[in-house]
């Protein structure tokens, strides 16, 4: 049974938390000192540490000795990405190309295709987008590793955000439980978030999923999709071997589930690996984009559904958005079908391979080797993933900490991106910075606000 005290600070604890929720404290604040709450609440500055203390232990807030308790930041993606344009600050956040380098070959794209817009490829079209646009989606997904689909079934989107909340809306219903990886892409988490859909965590090793937890994770909790990024994953920077894919697949068809793979990454690996898709015909979607290899703001993204499902993916990217936009499109046709955008895709993991080098001599302690876009750094146990992330921002280095991937809230790490820093002398810098940060004092580093190093 439960005594008066334990009653007092757990009411207190709510409190709080109702307050976190409604926004009076928000994310990184810091909380009224135990006296100050203690008063304004009628109780005692002890209970109100000890509502601290069960705050803490849920991940809701941080107290450190001697600054405070501060409310923990929130996983939205407007955080965990963070697109500032302020030249002062070093952006480790964004998970982009550098995209200083492809800015020429997208302009003259942009110049030679501008002679195709015609009315017909202006206008409203049936099928959610025109053929010749979906040809270059299968040349495309084709090259890095899909077995190409055809017309038929390749469907456009903005985007592959565009094209997972299409297909987590369309193969599930609201209280649904799709299975991930344990730490994913937070996009992956917010669909699911806003509508309403359970998400369940299956357990990776050095080789991403595995299938015997999947196995079981099917068993236990009967999700109705699952979803995998299965080369250079984000955030882990982990690549699927062939035969963990042909593993996954195994399982997955054993089961009466569909299946989303997330292959945006693809093009980084040296050479094609199989699409576990390939191994799905009826149950696998294959989703992949131009945002990583050419840039974001194209918003050219593609889908190969299985054929029983083309027409209702169909209806609902027209529900949602009547169809992605041609005038895109036609660039990113002229691009594939001249061969640039291999080519820029190439230059893209060249330089990630090369970035990839640089951070490991400033990191050299907190990474294993990775390719890619991205390192998934652990943290020394004097810093925590929160404060650490926000600490770094006050000295105008953006990263993304781990709490925004992790569906367990067990790890302790940052996501750099390597690639969103254009010039290589500024990369460089903010290496340095980071490296600097993650060897300092937690208890110390508040004072150097007004120095940042
Ligand atoms: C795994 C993954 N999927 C999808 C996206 C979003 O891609 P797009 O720009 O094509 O919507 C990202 C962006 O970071 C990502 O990391």
């Amino acid at each position: 049974m439960l005594t008066v005290s334990e009653i007092k600070f757990k009411q207190i604890a709510r409190t709080i938390e109702s307050r976190i929720r409604d926004g009076v404290y928000p994310p990184n604040t810091k909380l009224p000192p135990h006296r100050v709450l203690a008063e304004e609440l009628q109780t005692t500055p002890v209970t109100v540490a000890k509502a601290y203390k069960l705050l803490s232990e849920q991940n809701q807030v941080e107290s450190f000795v001697g600054r405070g308790t501060f409310v923990c930041g929130e996983s939205q993606l407007s955080s965990v990405i963070q697109t500032s344009d302020d030249e002062d600050d070093y952006n480790f956040s964004i998970l982009q190309p550098c995209l200083s380098h492809n800015v020429p070959e997208l302009q003259s794209a942009i110049r030679s295709s501008a002679s195709k817009i015609t009315s017909h490829l202006t206008g409203y079209a049936e099928n959610s987008g025109h053929e010749r646009h979906r040809q270059t989606g299968i040349r495309w997904a084709s090259q890095y590793g899909l077995e190409p689909g055809t017309v038929q079934n390749t469907l456009l989107t903005s985007g592959t955000q565009n094209a997972l909340a299409v297909l987590v809306e369309s193969l599930t219903k609201p209280g649904d439980t799709i299975a991930v990886e344990t730490l994913t892409y937070p996009g992956i988490l917010a669909i699911a978030s806003l509508r309403r859909r359970h998400v369940v965590g299956v357990q990776m090793d050095e080789n991403g999923m595995i299938p015997e937890h999947l196995q079981q994770t099917i068993e236990q909790h009967h999700p109705k999709l699952v979803i995998v990024v299965p080369s250079h994953q984000n955030p882990t920077g982990i690549t699927m071997p062939a035969e963990r894919r042909e593993s996954i697949a195994r399982v997955v068809r054993q089961h009466n589930i569909w299946f989303i793979e997330d292959d945006i990454y693809s093009f980084l690996n040296e050479d094609p690996m199989p699409a576990i898709c390939n191994w799905l015909p009826e149950r696998g979607f294959h989703v992949t984009s131009l945002s990583k290899a050419i840039c974001p703001a194209l918003r050219c993204g593609f889908i190969k559904a299985p054929s029983s499902q083309v027409a209702t993916i169909s209806a609902h990217i027209r529900t949602d958005i009547w169809l992605a936009s041609p005038l895109n499109f036609i660039i990113a046709e002229e691009l594939i079908n001249s061969g640039q955008a291999f080519e820029l895709a190439e230059r893209q993991r060249l330089l990630a391979g090369e970035r990839q080098k640089i951070a490991r001599k400033y990191l050299p302690h907190s990474t294993i080797p990775r390719q890619g876009y991205h390192l998934w750094i652990p943290l020394p146990s004097h810093w925590q993933q929160e404060r650490f992330a926000m600490e770094a921002q006050n000295h105008r280095i953006l990263v993304s900490s781990g709490s925004y991937f992790d569906t367990q809230q067990s790890c302790n790490h940052i996501r750099l991106s390597l690639t969103a820093i254009n010039s290589e002398q500024k990369f460089k810098q903010g290496m340095e910075k980071l490296n600097k940060l993650l060897h300092s004092d937690p208890a110390t580093v508040f004072s150097y606000q007004t120095n940042p190093f």
